[in-house]
């Protein structure tokens, strides 16, 4: 059920305590972290998970008869999972570790290229990060099949009546963001997912924008593919997740090859491991999924409903308050957002604009946010980004509206 801000009981002093960093001075002042998107910060649990592994025991896993092997073979399919729990798989071989979310992109786009041929379609939409454009058109260029885009209006939403007219007997394979990295737009993931399925079209959902803030269940959702960086949801970096339905899973090939996903080697003929195995070549991020796992358990200990509400209601006041400054766009207008502003304020450079903040302690992100498309769609080189977490605050949002008003008459 979805909670207001005024129904939950949150302490944010209370967890900002748990991340180590957010007491640190950058520039001779407190640390305002506002790029979260970029990669969220990292709770003590998460950092004590991996402290705890190199410690105690460390060792490769799913190889040795040893003590530590088996310590640290068990801690990562626990880690399994519990990331299972947390999307609510229907299966433990339906998780992959993947490096993160360009990896699992990666591993499917790379695994349909046996199953599309000329003549397919797949689909994508206008407001997708290039990690999600670019695997898809490197499977084109293999395949010859062709990418249709599913365009957005000036809001930055996505205009599914197009949608609907691009869909046809033709498209394999519909692949979209379930949240919008530099809009914050949360896009309308059943619709899009139910119309492709009825066209008998498969759907993968990126889901790095959008883990952090709503917990997605795959199979309410039934997508066919979700996702996810650790690192976006208080994690470390380099160790993400595929969900993959297991009879996709199943059907797409490995993606490389190597130790660990096979069953039997010879110079004829190698047989492959069954899933998950067969999509993990080589040694995988041990430390990193074990602590992804305590992250989700953090953030699950926190509640979805309590950081989605309480998000909710910091998105709401920063808006308010940066639209006071004359001159200022927002970039992404969605009903439907999670708690990301882009901005522009007149033909100011956002760089600039970045530069300035930082001298203030505020990290916020500037550029084109690895989604030219959007940025061409609006004629503009970049915004300022400035994303939010649970662990902000509203005075956090003073310091850095404040920081903005400075900018501006700096750079005027
Ligand atoms: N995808 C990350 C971002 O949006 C890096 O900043």
């Amino acid at each position: 059920m979805k909670l207001a801000a005024s129904d939950i009981k949150f302490d944010v002093e209370a967890v900002r305590k748990d991340f180590p960093i957010l007491s640190r001075q950058v520039n001779g002042q407190p640390l305002v972290y506002l790029d979260n998107a970029a990669t969220s910060q990292t709770p003590r649990q998460v950092i004590d998970a991996i402290v705890d592994y190199y410690s105690r025991y460390n060792a490769n896993i799913h190889r040795g008869v040893h003590s530590l092997s088996q310590e640290a073979t068990d801690a990562y399919e626990e880690a399994r999972l519990t990331v299972q729990k947390h999307f609510n798989a229907s299966q433990k071989e339906e998780i992959i570790f993947t490096a993160g979310t360009t990896h699992g992109i990666n591993l499917v786009a790379h695994g349909f290229t046996s199953l599309l041929k000329e003549g397919d379609e797949v689909i994508v939409s206008a407001m997708e990060h290039h990690s999600n454009i670019v695997p898809w058109q490197m499977l084109c260029e293999r395949t010859g099949a062709t990418m249709k885009v599913i365009p957005m209006n000036k809001d930055g939403v996505l205009e599914m009546d197009q949608y609907d007219a691009l869909l046809s007997e033709k498209t394999r394979l519909v692949f979209v963001n379930h949240v919008s990295n530099a809009l914050g737009t949360v896009n309308p993931i059943e619709e899009i997912i139910q119309k492709a399925h009825a066209v008998g079209a498969a759907v993968l959902l990126d889901g790095a924008q959008a883990a952090p803030h709503i917990k997605a269940d795959v199979q309410a959702l039934n997508v066919d593919f979700y996702v996810v960086s650790a690192h976006k949801m208080c994690g470390p970096t380099g160790v993400g997740v595929l969900y993959g339905k297991r009879a996709w899973l199943e059907k797409l090939p490995p993606y490389q090859g190597g130790g660990e996903m096979i069953e039997t080697v010879s110079f004829e003929k190698t047989t492959y491991a069954g899933l998950p195995h067969k999509f993990e070549a080589g040694t995988p991020n041990i430390a990193g999924g074990i602590a992804f796992a305590a992250a989700l358990d953090y953030m699950n200990g926190i509640g979805f409903e309590v950081i989605e509400a309480y998000e909710e209601e910091l998105l709401r006041y920063a808006t308010d308050q940066l639209l006071q400054i004359e001159g200022l766009k927002i970039y992404g207008q969605s009903r439907k957002k999670t708690a990301v502003i882009s901005f522009n304020i007149g033909d100011l450079h956002p760089y600039d604009i970045g530069t300035i903040v930082d001298k203030m302690g505020i990290a916020v992100r500037t550029g084109h946010h690895c989604a030219q498309p959007i940025m061409d769609f609006y004629g503009i080189p970049g915004t300022v980004r400035a994303s939010f977490s649970f662990y902000n605050t509203k005075e956090e949002v003073d310091v850095f509206v404040a920081a903005v008003k400075r900018a501006k008459q700096m750079l005027s």
